[in-house]
């Protein structure tokens, strides 16, 4: 649905060039909700504002439906957009106009016939849960429902994709998680493909289907969030799990312990504790746990046990060995003595 190739995208600044995103290749299917993370300045925005051109890249192409948007020019290109709403952090309603006129505006400027407007305003205000803000001004709403507004505003002329910068990031964890329910809502009923960029792993693991890491404007990592959550490779994936999902055991735990330490990772419906307890029976070490839980990524299992293992080396290496053919997936986290 859409096609990203070898796309680039520098700035000319008073002080020389500026590398916004550099040769990113990337494909989004149809339906699915995918995430793109990294820090301040990896070149989210850039990259999202090439995709309905809202930045026109230095090279490279963008497909959407098909069509390569770079090849086109005033109306065609003005046509192509109304297919792609965008969501903003700050909100960008028009202050002097109320709920109803702002997203009456964005069909209007499509070509919506006048007597069509109210009929259709009226069904996007619903959708997001705002029937009863129709005449309020902007200042007159929570963040919460002034992103609601955007979304409607973005809904207005029936896109088949939504971009999203950053589009939680001014809000708390709860209207947060309210947001992301109603563009995951969306996105079901509607099969909408959304694009979303963020810096928190925690919007990436409530909503997406996979995701993007960048960095330095290039792309570092993607895959299902499900097999990135279980298994990053890059430190900075590792980094920004670890903000969601701790597997930390306190220094002074840790230099208690004269064992090998392991993190045992179980994914989908591998019961872990069975296994574990398998092992210990089978091989002639003990084991102390330290930390265990299951996350739920996409409503996905993903059971993940930090544990000692005591015992002679062979015997603990047979026993990793073991947990290894269950299909675990073990990274030892000290050399033990
Ligand atoms: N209009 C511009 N002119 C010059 N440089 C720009 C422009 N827009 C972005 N950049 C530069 O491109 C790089 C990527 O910026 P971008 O805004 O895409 O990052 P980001 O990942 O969205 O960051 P943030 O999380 O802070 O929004 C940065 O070095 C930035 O300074
Ligand atoms: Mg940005």
């Amino acid at each position: 649905m859409i096609q990203i190739e070898q796309l680039s995208k520098t700035y000319q600044t008073k002080h020389g060039t500026v590398k916004g995103v550099d040769d990113v290749s990337l494909e989004v299917k149809t339906g699915e909700i995918f995430g793109i993370v990294g820090y301040s300045g990896a070149g989210k925005s850039s990259l999202i504002r090439c995709i309905n051109l809202l930045e026109r890249p230095t090279s490279g192409t963008v497909k959407v439906g098909g069509q390569d948007l770079t090849k086109l020019k005033g109306d065609e290109l003005r046509k192509a957009r109304l297919k792609i709403g965008m969501i903003f952090q700050h909100f960008y309603l028009i202050s002097q106009k109320t709920v109803a006129e702002n997203i009456s505006f964005a069909l209007r400027a499509a070509g919506t016939p006048s007597k069509n407007i109210g009929t259709r305003v009226d069904e996007l205000l619903d959708m997001v849960g705002l029937s009863d803000k129709r005449d309020v001004y902007p200042a007159q709403l929570s963040g919460g429902q002034k992103q609601r507004v955007g979304i409607a505003r973005a809904l207005a002329n029936e896109p088949a994709v939504l971009l999203c910068d950053e589009a939680t990031s001014a809000l708390d964890p709860n209207t947060t998680l309210s947001i992301l329910r109603l563009l995951k809502d969306i996105n079901r009923k509607l099969n909408i493909t959304i694009v979303l960029i963020t810096h928190e792993m925690n919007v990436v693991k409530e909503i997406c289907d996979r995701m993007a890491v960048m960095q330095g404007g290039r792309v570092i990592e993607e895959g299902r969030v499900y097999d990135i959550f279980a298994d990053p490779k890059t430190a900075l994936t590792k980094e920004f799990i670890s903000s969601v999902v701790s597997f930390n055991v306190p220094e002074e735990i840790l230099a208690r312990c004269d064992g090998t330490i392991v993190k045992v990772l179980f994914k989908g419906e591998v019961a872990g504790e069975g296994i574990i307890s398998d092992m210990l029976q089978s091989y002639p070490v003990k084991g102390n746990f330290l930390h265990g839980a299951i996350e739920y990524i996409q409503e996905l299992p993903l059971g993940i046990f930090v544990m000692e293992l005591k015992g002679g080396q062979t015997e603990v290496s047979q026993a990793i060995t073991y947990l290894e053919q269950r299909d675990a997936i073990v990274e030892v986290m000290n050399d033990g003595n």
